[in-house]
């Protein structure tokens, strides 16, 4: 047999095993009795209500659900505050002495906030903004480290109404640029720098090189975490300690309209152009407590740590809304897994106790490279639970995941959802359900989604494309500026079908369904590549190489990469008289990384004469994707000879 065969038929082995819940997991869940499934799917609005029900409300709601498709109010007529639900409730309970935040910075200085603590430092915070002149409705952008500051930031936003749009820390000064204009921030939240991999990220620089085409921002609050040297401007720039000193240590929480707007969160597209998706408060609120509730089966005595950044949606939902109202001990890490050894993340769980781990795939197969060496120095016996985000999970990666970190005991979450679904749709329940590896099972209750192809029609077991049914609470609002967006993005796939409903949600992922009816992620079916379980366009990507001056045109592909799951690859043709070689890879991979971040910096750089295009003139990007995977040609630098690319575009058959 050969190799690659014996590869598929352990591959197929690993997907075929079973993987019950844990029978002493199993007893102690949240979760317990199947029949949730069955009675959610009876009334999904009381399902959800019953959620709604445990949140605390300034006024309740008068109707569960408004759905006029594409359009969706949950809660309609209720007045909340995130910031009550995640923080008052505790502080003024018996929580307040409970750890809310527990943080490690990477050069290893530690913090603990209490509830009665962040209670404080979110009031004093969303006062010092209010005095800045911040209004409810405005518009705060936050360009952070991972350090208590973020959720501070956000939670003091939601107390007066303003809107946060959190920006990556690692996305470059034009992105945050870009995102702050789109959404004619007010103010700006950063810091002058913070820690990766024992270096400095001088975010405050980035930050005023973003601001030099900002004509909306009018302060900027700085916090102070790496000491470096920072230019201050007057009238504009703050110090955060400077403007806590002087806050009122009381503000009132704003009753928010459940569907006034709580964030909003850029992700890319298929076009170059980041979209500003919407979430409001009730229905987000709702479900992000719902699923960490269920999904991460907490209970007071867990210390939860998820890994995600609060730049992206995951570290919305489930480092900070989901967990803190549930009363949760949330765990923060500001650095980088590898930071100053491999097992940085093995020796934090160690030392705090961390009872629940969520984290990406792409880090779980950095880990399974470095060797469980690193693993094995450590006792990870305070573990109960682990979940896995962001792109599909290999099942040697799950079955690695399973048996090296989770000690054969710990049940996986693998949970699939979305910036725009705002909290998990498709998972396991961690004490009901039977894991396969790689599947994230089965909708959540209360959660319809299917599998159809091209027409409509639905594929009960085999491959098609992943279509929700029903509206759920998180659901996105819309595009931040862009209403015709939302529509064609999200809910056109299907409309123009004879007899098709025109309130199916397209989710741009592709998706088998098996036997059992269990749901396999396949990636996305559009041009939104995933790296290391970050969504990049191909566009954004495109745009950046030919803002280089040496660059004629380009065209974009991802290739499968062993850790980041997808690497971008760029074929690039240069401008006459510029001279290609290693130098030019050089310079266009960081020409990307200034422009994007350096998450886009492209693995391959590809010169090539001609890009083959179909008669129509659109890009062949199928044979693109099999040039750089190596299955067309072997060697690309013959790629520099137009006629072969016309050649191969002849004898190439597009699906
Ligand atoms: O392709 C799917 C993949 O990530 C996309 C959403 O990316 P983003 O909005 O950045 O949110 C990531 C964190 C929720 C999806 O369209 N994806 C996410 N989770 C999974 C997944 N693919 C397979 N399995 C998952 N568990």
């Amino acid at each position: 047999m050969t190799e690659a065969k014996s590869d598929i038929i352990s591959a197929l082995l690993l997907e075929e095993r079973q993987f019950p819940a844990p029978a002493g997991f199993q007893k102690q869940a949240v979760v317990r009795d199947p029949a949730v499934y069955q009675k959610a799917a009876e009334d999904p609005e009381a399902f959800w209500a019953s959620f709604a029900e445990e949140l605390s409300w300034f006024q309740k709601w008068s109707q569960i659900l408004d759905w006029k498709p594409p359009h969706a109010k949950w809660f309609v007529g209720g007045k909340i505050n995130a910031s009550v639900n995640c923080v008052d409730r505790w502080a003024k309970g018996a929580l307040g002495q409970k750890a809310a935040i527990i943080w490690e910075g990477e050069p290893g200085d530690q913090k603990v906030l209490t509830y009665e603590d962040l209670y404080q430092k979110v009031n004093q915070f969303a006062s010092a903004l209010k005095k800045l002149g911040v209004r409810k409705g405005d518009r705060v952008a936050i360009y952070l480290p991972l350090i208590p500051e973020a959720a501070i930031a956000m939670l003091a936003c939601a107390r007066i109404g303003a809107i946060h749009s959190v920006v990556f820390g690692g996305f470059s000064a034009e992105a945050l640029r870009d995102r702050i204009n789109d959404a004619a921030a007010k103010l700006l939240i950063t810091a002058d720098g913070g820690w990766r991999r024992g270096a400095q990220v001088p975010l405050k620089q980035f930050a005023d090189e973003a601001l030099t085409n900002t004509p909306s921002i009018q302060h900027v609050i700085v916090v102070k975490r790496t000491n470096r040297d920072v230019r201050i401007q007057a009238g504009r720039d703050h110090w955060w300690h400077d403007v806590l000193e002087g806050a009122e240590p009381h503000c009132d929480p704003e009753p928010m309209d459940a569907e006034d707007m709580l964030f909003t969160l850029y992700t890319s597209g298929t076009t170059g152009k980041p979209k500003g998706i919407i979430h409001t408060t009730g229905g987000y609120l709702v479900q992000t407590y719902a699923t960490s509730k269920w999904v991460f089966d907490l209970k007071p005595s867990d210390i939860y740590w998820c890994t995600a950044d609060v730049g992206w949606i995951t570290g919305h939902s489930y480092l900070v809304y989901g967990p803190l109202a549930n009363g949760a001990t949330i765990f923060m890490y500001e650095g980088s897994p590898d930071w100053p050894q491999k097992d940085r993340f093995w020796s934090l769980i160690e030392r705090y106790g961390i009872t629940i781990f969520y984290t990406a795939p792409t880090a779980i197969r950095a880990f399974m490279k470095w060797g469980s060496q690193w693993v094995d120095k450590h006792n990870l016996s305070s573990l109960r639970l682990l979940g896995s985000v962001g792109e599909p999970i290999n099942p040697e990666a799950w079955i690695w995941y399973h048996e090296k970190i989770g000690g054969g005991r710990c049940p996986i979450v693998d949970t699939w959802w979305q910036t725009e679904t705002g909290a998990i749709l498709i998972t396991p329940l961690p004490g009901l359900t039977t894991c396969k590896p790689g599947s994230a099972t089965k909708p959540f209750p209360g959660v319809e989604a299917k599998v159809l192809n091209e027409k409509g029609e639905e594929v009960k077991e085999g491959g098609g494309l992943l279509a929700l049914t029903k509206p759920w609470p998180s659901m996105l609002r819309g595009i931040y500026g862009d209403p015709k967006r939302y529509e064609e993005t999200y809910w056109s796939k299907w409309s123009h079908l004879k007899n098709m409903p025109q309130n199916v949600y397209f989710a741009g992922d592709g998706c088998k369904r098996d036997k059992e009816g269990y749901f396999w992620l396949l990636g996305r079916v559009d041009d939104v590549m995933n790296i290391s379980g970050h969504r990049i366009s191909t566009m954004e990507v495109e745009s950046a190489l030919v803002d280089h001056q040496g660059v004629a045109e380009s065209a974009v592909v991802s290739k499968k990469h062993e850790i980041k799951g997808e690497a971008i690859a760029a074929f690039v043709i240069l401008r006459e008289g510029v001279q290609k070689g290693e130098k030019m890879v050089q310079e266009l991979k960081d020409h990307v990384a200034k422009k994007i971040g350096a998450i886009a910096r492209p693995e391959d750089i590809i010169f090539t004469a001609d890009l083959p295009k179909t008669r129509s003139g659109k890009i062949m990007r199928r044979l693109l994707k099999d040039i750089a995977a190596g299955k067309v040609l072997g060697d690309t630098t013959t790629l520099a000879d137009s006629a072969i690319v016309q050649k191969l575009k002849e004898e190439y058959k597009e699906e």
